[in-house]
């Protein structure tokens, strides 16, 4: 539901839109030359078929899995096969609200996770994924 970014919970999530985050997130890709690929689905078997994408043709993912960071085996499943660098963001700090969101599948298998920061969280993990990568071409 990242798609409803903006409007839902600001108190939790703040005001800014998936749309000024995606354009924040370009920008700081292209200033450190990194192309980026910026998606948001609702639908689960969807982001499984992308991280299987980015299996083939991307150096790493960064991944809000919001809801489904609590419940899907399927997308841990498929970040497990990645075997690339994977940066977990989430605006809020699940660590501080309901009990169930103190679990996630997407930390099992990500190098890093950042959370907290509202839409921060997504250039420092833009940051965080750069250094991975040049790191791992040196
Ligand atoms: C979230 C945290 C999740 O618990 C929640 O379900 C979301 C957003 C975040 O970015 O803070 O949808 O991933």
């Amino acid at each position: 539901m990242l798609n409803l970014l903006g409007t839902r919970e600001p108190e939790i999530y703040g005001s800014t839109t998936l749309a000024d985050i995606k354009k924040a997130v370009t920008a700081r890709a292209k200033a450190v030359g990194l192309q980026v690929v910026f998606r948001q689905s609702n639908h689960e078997g969807e982001l499984v078929n992308w991280v299987q994408e980015a299996s083939k043709k991307a150096s790493g993912v960064i991944i809000n899995a919001a809801a489904y960071t609590h419940t899907s085996v399927a997308l841990l499943d498929s970040l497990r096969a990645l075997n690339k660098p994977i940066i977990e963001v989430h605006l809020s700090n699940p660590y501080q609200r309901e009990r169930y969101r103190r679990h996630s599948y997407i930390s099992e298998v990500a190098t890093g996770v950042i959370c907290g920061l509202r839409d921060n969280s997504y250039l420092l993990a833009v940051d965080a994924l750069t250094k991975l990568i040049k790191a791992k071409s040196k």
